[in-house]
């Protein structure tokens, strides 16, 4: 069968490719952007850096500030309604996942009218919106090359995935130098993230060959340099491996799906509004183990490519280096368990049908080597709580 591949139509890497954005904008034939970004952005100066460019070139330009981390349905719709104010003809997104979703949202709602849960997987897109030009800030959520975004429903607390080629922004520019100030938190949390989507890439149902080898080679720069980029935050050679990485797995798991781990990690997210990348931590070593005896060859290719097994080593032994590798690096970069965050029991236990039900629902436990039952997955949030 053959495997559908979506990307952006271009992309600028590496270091100081900012610069490339008046550029890339005319090679699209697009002239008034609406940039969409979160209040720190827009005051650390790398938004000033973006605008002085569009200046330079003679691009009118406005501002939309008030994405939140978590995008919600809420603030999607009050920024349809700026994207409304004027004759804007794409949308250019710079910060961390969150604005980026936001600004895809943006894009398919203002579109196609009605509610973002109209959208939600696995209901279609039915015509794409203004193009969304990426510029990611964090390495990371992947965002700038895939098609999803995740948006909370404000009425439901879920945290609906919207798939589809209209989420799939049409440029991206991934300029490691914009994550040379990330604090720690956030390099480990979007590190592991990002590794998360390069493991689920490959075990995912959906693999080929052609995201593979994208996901293989994300593993190799993740687990390589995590540990560099949040123990010196100027190391440019582990943050540009750092956000190499994001996106080549970006890449791989847009084509391939996530699976069980983010399915699960979502209703942590917006039950407890832990930070994404940490919801995946938690879960992580413990999916893993669930999942790797139903993919023994998958996961010890995992160990291999991220350089914790050698390659002669026998599948068995690589999954058991994986394994301690996973929970090594959750010691290292201080991932509290679901208790240790501060996550109340009773809350927790009460909401494990729901919880249950909404990662189900999500269609990416689907995707999992070993496909759980509702009751398997109650027990494995169980199983992480401590
Ligand atoms: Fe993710």
């Amino acid at each position: 069968m053959a495997a559908l591949i979506t990307t952006p139509r271009l992309i600028a890497v590496g270091g100081g490719a900012l610069a490339e954005l008046p550029g890339l904008m005319a090679r699209l034939g697009l002239a008034r952007p609406l940039i969409v970004t979160d209040p720190y952005i827009a005051r650390c100066g790398i938004l000033d850096r973006a605008t002085a460019l569009l200046d330079g070139a003679g691009i009118a330009w406005s501002v939309f500030s008030d994405t939140v981390a978590d995008p919600t349905t809420e603030v999607i719709e009050t920024g349809v309604a700026r994207l409304r104010e004027a004759d804007f003809d794409s949308l250019v997104a710079i910060g961390g996942g969150s604005s980026i979703d936001t600004a895809k949202g943006m894009s398919v709602l203002f579109r196609n009218g009605g509610q973002m849960r109209d959208y939600k997987v696995p209901a279609e897109i039915p015509a794409a919106g203004p193009p969304v030009i990426a510029i990611p800030t964090t390495a990371g959520t992947g965002s700038e090359v895939t098609r999803f975004t995740v948006v909370t429903d404000t009425e439901t607390d879920e945290k609906m995935l919207i798939a589809g080629l209209a989420c799939c922004p049409s440029a991206a520019i991934v300029d490691y130098e914009l994550t040379l100030t990330m604090p720690l938190r956030l390099t480990a949390d979007t590190g592991i993230d990002s590794l998360t989507h390069a493991i689920e890439a490959y075990v995912s149902r959906r693999a080929s060959p052609f995201t593979d080898g994208l996901a293989k080679n994300a593993m190799g720069l993740i687990a390589r340099n995590i540990r560099a980029a949040c123990a010196e935050p100027e190391n440019r050679a582990a943050r540009e491996a750092m956000m190499l990485g994001a996106t080549t797995a970006g890449m791989a798991f847009s084509n391939a799906s996530v699976a069980l781990v983010h399915g699960m990690s979502r209703p942590i997210g917006a039950f407890f509004h832990v930070p994404h990348g940490l919801s995946n931590a938690m879960l992580l070593p413990e999916i893993t183990a669930f999942s790797a005896p139903a993919a023994l060859e998958r996961y010890a290719d995992c160990a291999r490519a991220m350089g914790v097994a050698e390659e002669g080593e026998g599948s068995q032994a690589a999954v058991a280096r994986l394994l301690d590798e996973l929970r090594r690096l959750n010691q290292d970069l201080a991932v509290p368990s679901p208790r240790v965050y501060g996550i109340e029991r009773a809350r927790y236990d009460e909401l494990l049908p729901v919880m249950a039900s909404q990662a189900l629902a999500s269609g990416s436990p689907a995707n999992n080597p070993r496909v759980p039952t509702s009751d398997e997955i109650i027990e494995l949030y169980r199983r992480v709580y401590e």
